[in-house]
């Protein structure tokens, strides 16, 4: 098969995929970068640990180096917009306002579902994009918000859980 067809049918094919949306951010040379990523999965629990896949044409690839913070603010249904500005290369100047920072060198988002607090360990290079392992070092988190979800192109929400009483209503 085609290289390019390959390709094709990768990129279609893991649009299938159900992801959270969170937004990496850093502050490096007094800048606040932020850039929307799917590509967040825990490594281990013993260090804590966390990946995530950066491309290297992104703002805050650079800045990403080894024993610098960042947070991973994971969003709220609410909080498609700030996945929006963040995802798109014209809106970068929206971005800082959107953060608070936490013992002066690390952003964050108030309103997300989660704030992953992290330390980067190691920086794995692989060919567009690098590997971006980070320590945790703290985990802030909200009660009674849905996670914002992106799949086949679109943003999503995860469908409400009823409990079994409420099924037994919705049935009869
Ligand atoms: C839902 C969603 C998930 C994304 N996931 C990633 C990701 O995991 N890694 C990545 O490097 N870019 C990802 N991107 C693309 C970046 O957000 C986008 O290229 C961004 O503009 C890069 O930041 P910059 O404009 O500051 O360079 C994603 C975009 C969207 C909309």
């Amino acid at each position: 098969m085609p290289e390019n067809e390959i390709t094709n049918k990768f990129r279609l094919g893991m649009r299938k995929f159900v992801y959270s949306v969170s937004v990496v951010s850093n502050l490096h040379e007094e800048k606040i970068n932020a850039i929307t990523v799917s590509s967040v999965t825990s490594v281990s629990l013993d260090p804590p640990s966390v990946v995530v896949s950066v491309n290297k044409k992104s703002s805050i690839h650079e800045s990403l180096i080894s024993d610098s913070r960042f947070c991973i603010n994971t969003l709220t249904t609410d909080e498609q917009d700030i996945a929006e500005i963040c995802s798109d290369p014209k809106r970068g100047v929206e971005r800082s306002k959107h953060f608070e920072l936490l013992d002066e060198d690390v952003p964050l988002l108030s309103g997300a579902l989660l704030n992953i607090i992290c330390r980067v360990d190691k920086v794995f290079q692989y060919h567009s994009h690098s590997l971006v392992v980070g320590i945790v070092q703290d985990v802030i988190s909200i009660e009674n918000q849905e996670s914002l979800i992106y799949q086949d192109g679109i943003y999503k929400s995860l469908p409400k859980q009823h409990s079994s009483v409420m099924k037994y209503l919705i049935l009869f």
